[in-house]
């Protein structure tokens, strides 16, 4: 089998295991698993929190109203949905759009861990003060606000291999607070940036 078929039919074991997923309670009260979606060969993979509504109902990561702010960015910095790789540290989502709790973070990132390793991206994008302090605790690194640190690009292997990290604002930061869509646009030029200087 060529590699990439072999890896789409590794991420789609991956995405058939999510679904029928029991390691934690939240399958419970969930309608579809959300696994994520997007380019075998992405350059840059976007991590999220946990599925909301619209996702429980369609079984895809960012299609509610944070996934319309999501796409605004990536049209803005020059991505389409389709070069990219979006999945979210939790694979079922919590009632009432709660913060995940820690043993379901554990419970579920073995999934995303498998998702990275098979897709290899040399970027990842943290969203959110969820996932950023998944990623960035796999390489010991830990931070107070998620304002101090998005936009900073960190390098290490915190899933075994060479990888640049740049955590942004969670996109749903700019429906509470609109004043967020400032900083979250900055976030994201440097994203544009950072891989515009990794193609060189
Ligand atoms: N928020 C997230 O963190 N992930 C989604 O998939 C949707 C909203």
């Amino acid at each position: 089998m060529a590699d990439n078929e072999q890896s789409r039919a590794i991420l789609d074991q991956i995405s058939s295991q999510i679904m029928k997923c029991r390691r934690c309670p939240l399958w419970e009260e969930a309608t579809h698993g959300v696994p994520g979606e997007g380019s075998l060969c992405a350059r840059v993979m976007f991590i999220g929190e946990a599925p909301g509504e619209q996702e429980d109902s369609l079984g895809r990561p960012f299609v509610g109203r944070a996934g319309k702010v999501l796409d605004s960015l990536l049209t803005g910095t020059g991505l389409s949905r389709d070069a990219v790789f979006i999945a979210n540290i939790v694979k079922h989502r919590p009632p009432g759009n709660r913060d995940p709790l820690p043993d379901e973070v554990t419970a579920c990132t073995p999934w995303l861990e498998q998702q990275i390793n098979t897709i290899r991206p040399p970027l990842l994008v943290p969203l959110g003060r969820h996932a950023t302090r998944y990623v960035l605790g796999r390489m010991g690194v830990e931070f107070v606000k998620i304002t101090d640190i998005s936009g900073t690009v960190f390098e290490g292997e915190p899933f075994g291999f060479p990888q640049k990290i740049i955590p942004a604002l969670h996109p749903a930061a700019t429906l509470h607070n609109p004043r967020s869509r400032e900083h979250l646009e900055e976030d994201f030029r440097r994203i544009g940036n950072l891989l515009t200087e990794m193609e060189q």
